[in-house]
């Protein structure tokens, strides 16, 4: 517990808001199930939106949404700076993506999650005015021998020495898009290979720092919200996150700044993107993934899978919750 200069008493969050956070994630993914496949990625997000919205609302704490939806223009629940919860708890700031991998739900493809990260307040990054980050991200085994200013060939050399494998066993995830073609065509002139995600860019940044994981590394430009969430969870798992802003154009670049961003190839280490080891990251499956199960049903329950994980204790839980679902959401869910 602090007072600050103003005499506002912060509460910190404590090892059971996280516990609290998980019921929101599983609320989204589950009530994202009627959307899986049915190609329609707003519908699937509006409706784990509402759902998230709803059961933060009965947690504990008072969350500052420092990573949402948006700007609050466009985004009418869980838009940037967005206070949730029942104001009763610690203050924190939260990043939240109710579904990430939206387009992967709408088509029925793996790896889409629900995911909360929590901190104290004040401790997240805001970096909501610039969308895409460069990002490299690793296990404990790339500290200090990994480094983004390094060239993609390094890198994978030095993973490689690392985990004592040959070059070529190792496995570097990138989003599989056009801007990456350069990037891709280095990490396999370099001797590894790529593992290329359609979407979902947090999953394979925890593939690639956990210890049973089947990534060594996650490389390239993806969302700045997702760079921040996935530094919670990577405090947790002890591994390596760096990242660089990548704005689209001049523009952009000048909101950053106007923001408090740095530019010219300056680094954000963990600590930059969140402060201090009291980060919290919950993930439920929506669809079946390498981090998490999907949600499936069990005649009248639905199981969820999650993972929960808090940095202060380096405590990695994986979460399997059925639901009697009718009763837990007070509501039919057509279609699962
Ligand atoms: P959403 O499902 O929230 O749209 O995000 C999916 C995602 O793949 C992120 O994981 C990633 O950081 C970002 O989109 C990449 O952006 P883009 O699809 O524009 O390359």
């Amino acid at each position: 517990m602090v007072t600050t200069e103003t005499g506002t008493l912060y509460l910190h969050p404590d090892r059971n808001l996280a516990m609290e956070l998980v019921r929101a994630t599983e609320a989204a993914a589950i009530r994202a199930v009627p959307f899986i496949g049915h190609g329609d990625k707003e519908g699937a997000d509006g409706a784990a939106v509402d759902a998230m919205r709803k059961f933060l609302g009965t947690v504990n704490f008072s969350g500052t949404v420092v990573i949402g939806e948006g700007e609050k223009d466009n985004a009418p629940m869980l838009y940037n700076g967005e206070v949730v919860g029942n104001g009763r708890g610690p203050a924190c700031d939260i990043a939240v993506d109710p579904i990430d991998g939206t387009s992967l739900t709408a088509a029925g493809r793996r790896n889409a999650i629900s995911m909360i990260a929590a901190s104290d307040r004040g401790a997240m990054l805001d970096a909501s005015s610039v969308f895409y980050m460069d990002k490299i991200v690793g296990g404990p085994e790339a500290i200090g021998v990994v480094d983004i200013r390094q060239s993609v060939a390094e890198n994978v050399r030095a993973i490689a020495a690392a985990k004592r494998k040959p070059v070529e066993e190792v496995q570097v995830g990138v989003l599989d898009r056009p801007r990456h073609e350069k990037l891709i065509a280095e990490i396999r002139a370099a001797g590894a290979g790529t593992r290329l995600l359609l979407d979902g860019d947090v999953a394979g940044g925890i593939d690639a720092a956990s210890y049973d994981g089947r990534l060594d590394l996650c490389m390239g430009i993806g969302g700045s919200p997702e760079g921040v969430a996935t530094a919670c969870a990577i405090k947790a798992l002890g591994g390596l996150i760096q990242t660089r802003m990548a704005p689209k154009d001049d523009a952009e670049q000048q909101r950053g700044l106007d923001a408090g961003l740095k530019f010219d190839g300056y680094v954000y280490e963990a600590d930059e993107l969140v402060a201090g080891d009291n980060t919290f990251f919950v993930a439920t499956g929506v669809t079946d993934g390498n981090l998490v199960a999907g949600v499936r049903r069990k005649g009248p329950i639905i199981r969820t899978e999650s993972i929960v994980l808090r940095a202060r204790s380096g405590t990695i839980r994986r979460v399997v919750a059925d639901h009697l679902v009718e009763k837990w959401l007070g509501e039919k869910l057509p279609g699962i």
